[in-house]
């Protein structure tokens, strides 16, 4: 079958794509026939081999070359013990830390997945799980209300967009943060408010927030506090590991005696929450946003595309159709 497989630690172009044999289901895992499979900040991260976690998945060179966790496919087959999916189903998730959906076939543990609904196709279900469930379980972890004031610092990425439409569906008054080119964007999402992050810094402009979801971390605690409300939550998503590693620290002694917290949210992967967003994709609430699709051959383009910033939502590789 044909992989896009990287040996080393790099830029894109450590990206080949090869030939490489098909893989075979173990106990409680299916082999699916991938249809597409979208990009991930995630995948940027292990390509690099930065942060230092990612080296858990070989300290000099990657032990899983082919990278890829938001697939969607076909089942072709399943091993011993796979219970509640069978052959020709289409499915879809995310199978983060097992990887392999940059290629033609992957195996993949049957829990991991779920039944495609018919309305949604491949590629918008490829689009969906990693970036939809992250913000709402930040969201949720915080009930989320109507008229609750809600930042989203990078809303205008794969994340961002649907941080954007789960807190309009809150009833949220949204303030999405993001650069210049992805202002119109925003709104389109629903924000009610956006800030153009190279003009205009939000902890610093005397608005206070109920909640702030942050996808690119770059303040420390200290900065961060001011723009919170009383009783407001900051919730750390991603960033660089110097600014994750400090807001932990000192977010959590600037959390104490305090009615302000701050803390990180580790993602929680669950079928469930997939199911929940299939329910909000079919009221309109919250809908993949595809930015461009591309075929297999050009995964390197598409790794570059997505490390320039340029991407509005989601890129997803198409691989059958
Ligand atoms: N905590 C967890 O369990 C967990 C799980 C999965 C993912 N994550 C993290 O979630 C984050 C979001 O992922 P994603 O896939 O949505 O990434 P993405 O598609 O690359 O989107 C990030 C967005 O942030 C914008 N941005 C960059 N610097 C910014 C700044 N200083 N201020 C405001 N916006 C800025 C980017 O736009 P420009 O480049 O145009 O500026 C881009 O639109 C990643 O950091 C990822 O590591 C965390």
């Amino acid at each position: 079958m044909k992989a896009i497989v990287y040996q080393q630690y790099g830029s894109p172009d450590q990206l080949k794509i090869v030939d490489v044999p098909k893989p075979t289901p173990k106990d409680g895992e299916v082999l699916l026939k991938i249809y597409a499979t979208s990009l991930n900040a995630s995948d940027v991260e292990f390509l690099h081999g930065k942060p230092v976690y990612t080296r858990f998945m070989g300290l000099f060179k990657p032990r899983k070359q082919i990278l890829g966790s938001d697939v969607a496919g076909i089942i072709e087959a399943v091993g011993s013990n796979v219970k509640n999916l069978k052959i020709g189903d289409a499915v879809f998730g995310d199978i983060f830390m097992h990887f392999g959906g940059l290629a033609e076939y992957c195996c993949a543990p049957e829990t991991l997945l779920m039944v495609k609904p018919e309305n949604i196709s491949f590629i918008q279900a490829a689009a969906m799980p990693q970036a939809a469930i992250v913000p709402l379980q930040g969201l949720q972890k915080h009930q989320t209300k109507p008229k609750q004031k809600v930042l989203i610092n990078g809303a205008g990425g794969g994340a961002g967009s649907f941080a954007v439409q789960l807190a309009k569906s809150y009833g949220a008054i949204v303030t999405a943060v993001d650069s210049i080119d992805k202002q119109e964007f925003m709104c389109s999402l629903g924000a009610d408010f956006t800030i153009n992050y190279k003009q205009q810094d939000f902890a610093r402009n005397g608005q206070h927030y109920d909640l702030i979801l942050d996808l690119v971390a770059s303040r420390s605690a200290a900065e961060i506090k001011p723009a919170l409300s009383p009783n407001g939550n900051y919730v750390l998503v991603g960033g660089d590991v110097p600014t994750i590693l400090s807001i932990l620290i000192k977010g959590f002694f600037a959390s104490l005696n305090s009615d302000k917290k701050i803390g990180m949210l580790m993602h929680n992967y669950n079928v469930e929450d997939l199911a929940h967003m299939c329910a909000l994709f079919d009221t309109g609430e919250a809908l993949p946003i595809i930015d461009q699709v591309y075929p297999l051959k050009d995964a390197t383009k598409a790794f570059k595309k997505l490390i320039s910033g340029h991407v509005k939502g989601k890129l997803v590789i198409q691989i059958s159709t």
